[in-house]
């Protein structure tokens, strides 16, 4: 990924309009050369009618010549705007593809620096959906307005103006038309918004469901439940398909009232104009002009509230996604947060304090690790194993107390700094839909291939690599899905050791090996650990016994604390389990 090296805060507006600006600021040239091309050309655009004035008036005088010169003046004419047209086309492609691009690039990035919790909290899927909505609306709404509501505007205006010279009575009535248009269509978007925020919500909710159902399409089979997906999926298709019916059947309103207002009001103006005629006060050419300008727009008037209805559906949609993404972020760098500094990788635990939504965790939780101890954490399933490396991540705030390594709190130093500083291999190891290479060399891109080669055969994951038919290049499918749990494991334990990290964390990093590559790993997790200090947390138990040290969590609190000798005999959880296990897993209850 591209990465944009950024001192300052990304600040994004989420209002719409504000958004808009946002993204077109850096091209703000390119945008304001297309509009100018737009307003020349739809000028030139309407007023091409006063060529059928011109040829009406030269045939009631009688002279042909007149009246071919401005027949072929005609088309000509019409091939020039088409042209300015075009190259308004070209001009607005600069703007247009260039703000869409900005648009990914500025919500991709600030997407990537919500926490952990937001994203468990969230759908992919929907997520998704809701950044395509705020960029179909950056590259659709742009050109919508530019080519229909900029067009449309400088057309009424150019109508206007020839109405007045001809017919002030028209004119008036004419003004009056788009007077109560507009009044009409702004009455009617609120309503029209709401219905297409509730529409966007609800395709977003199935495209979500879809995608959920997709992902754990395995389970779906296995329990064969392919009936109560289905359902569930018919579900929000209708609760898709009523709000599009309402939606849609609001718009059918809007547009009959539209063709009502415009019915009403052409009666009059014609009226007027051909009075006007009659009285010898307008002349025929004058008559002709009119009609022509009228039948141009005529199509526009009737759309005119369709236009306004597709730019406030995108504009609801739009205002949905940017609402989301742009949510503030849960974790942020305080303002003047320094780099952590891990030389020793001390850690400190002190009074720390964690809830799940109301679910303690952590309870006034002391733990003091020195500088290159090996811990190994044990508790049942449950206790917050997994939860104690999310926090020495930071990946959520503690609510009481304070994470210290080498005496600067995790809270204060920032947070690019402190997750270079830990290595881990999680407990469910995910890898990128990309080449075993890649994978591996997230560790650390910088790496060069031998480096990358010595730490995948470290891991005992070369031989199986080797043997795949693509050998490092091979693709391994979402999150991994083509690759066994163990070597999926053996691939992250690889990307870790790339990490070279002071702090290194293993969360049931063995959990899924046979115990011959277990024995074989074991030998380069140890050197991997030299020199670093470790957390490893396992059920097994017999991968713990080399630990330094051992400690039993439960409830939030340290239990038991001491090396395997001392807790195997000290008559407590640890020696119970251990006898219990006699080498092989602890049992979950
Ligand atoms: N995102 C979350 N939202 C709410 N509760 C959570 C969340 N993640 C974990 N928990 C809860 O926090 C507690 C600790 O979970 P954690 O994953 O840390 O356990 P663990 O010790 O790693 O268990 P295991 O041995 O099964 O991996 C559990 O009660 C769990 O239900
Ligand atoms: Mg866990």
């Amino acid at each position: 990924m591209q990465t944009i090296p950024r001192k300052e805060k990304l600040v994004i507006p989420s209002t719409p309009f504000r958004y808009f600006w946002f993204v077109t600021k850096p091209f703000k040239w390119w945008a304001l050369a297309v509009t100018m091309v737009v307003i020349i050309a739809a000028v030139f655009n309407q007023s091409s009618a006063y060529f059928f004035r011109l040829i009406v008036d030269a045939v009631e005088a009688d002279d042909p010549v007149k009246a071919l010169r401005y027949a072929l003046l005609y088309p000509v004419a019409v091939l020039i705007i088409q042209l300015m047209f075009r190259g308004s086309g070209l001009l607005g492609r600069q703007w247009v593809t260039n703000a869409s691009k900005y648009s990914y690039d500025r919500l991709t990035e600030y997407l990537l620096g919500h926490s952990h919790g937001y994203f468990i909290d969230r759908f992919a899927g929907s997520l998704m959906s809701k950044m395509q909505n705020v960029n179909n609306a950056v590259s659709n709404l742009i050109p919508d307005m530019l080519w229909q509501h900029l067009t449309a505007l400088v057309s009424f205006i150019v109508t206007i103006i020839f109405l007045i010279v001809v017919d002030i009575n028209a004119a008036l009535t004419f003004a009056f038309l788009i007077a109560t248009l507009v009044l009409y269509n702004r009455y009617a978007a609120p309503t029209k918004v709401k219905y297409s925020r509730e529409n966007a919500a609800a395709n977003t909710a199935l495209r979500a469901g879809l995608i959920d159902t997709i992902t754990n399409v395995q389970a779906v089979r296995q329990y064969s439940r392919n009936k109560l997906e289905a359902e569930r999926i018919f579900n929000l298709s209708t609760q898709l398909k009523n709000i599009f019916d309402k939606n849609w059947g609001y718009s059918v309103r809007i547009m009959f009232w539209n063709g009502i207002i415009l019915f009403v009001f052409s009666l009059v103006m014609f009226w007027f104009l051909v009075y006007g005629w009659q009285n010898g006060k307008t002349s025929t050419g004058e008559v002709v002009l009119i009609l022509a300008l009228y039948s141009q727009i005529a199509g526009t008037l009737i759309f005119i509230g369709r236009a306004f209805n597709n730019a406030a559906e995108m504009v609801g949609e739009m205002r949905e996604g940017l609402e989301e993404i742009l949510l503030p972020y849960e974790i942020i760098d305080t303002p003047n947060a320094q780099p952590l500094l891990a030389d020793q990788a001390q850690i400190d635990w002190k009074g720390v304090g964690f809830e799940f939504s109301g679910n303690a965790v952590f309870k006034d939780f002391d733990l003091h690790i020195p500088s290159g101890q090996r811990l190994g954490l044990v508790g049942q399933s449950g206790a917050g194993k997994t939860t104690f490396v999310s926090l020495l991540l930071r990946q959520h705030d503690i609510s009481a107390g304070s994470i210290e390594i080498d005496g600067q709190d995790i809270a204060l130093v920032t947070q690019d700094s402190l997750r270079q500083a830990i290595a881990v291999v999680p407990q469910e190891p995910a890898l990128f839909h990309r080449s075993i290479r890649e994978n591996i060399l997230y560790g650390n891109p910088n790496a060069t291939e031998a480096e990358m080669l010595e730490v995948a055969k470290k891991a005992q994951a070369h031989d199986f690599i080797s043997e795949l038919p693509d050998g490092y290049e091979t693709l391994v499918g979402e999150r991994g899905v083509k690759l066994s749990g163990g070597q999926k494991q053996r691939v992250a334990i690889a990307r870790a050791m790339l990490k070279d990290a002071p702090i290194l964390v293993l969360d049931e990093a063995t959990s899924a090996l046979d115990s011959e590559s277990e024995v074989a790993i074991q030998k380069a997790l140890e050197s991997l650990m030299e020199g670093r200090t470790v957390i490893a947390i396992a059920h097994r138990l017999s991968t713990l016994r080399k630990m330094d040290r051992i400690i039993v969590m439960e409830n939030g609190r340290i239990i038991e604390d001491g090396n395997h000798e001392e807790l195997s005999r000290s008559g407590g959880v640890y020696e119970k389990l251990w006898n219990h296990q006699a080498g092989g897993f602890m049992p979950d209850e």
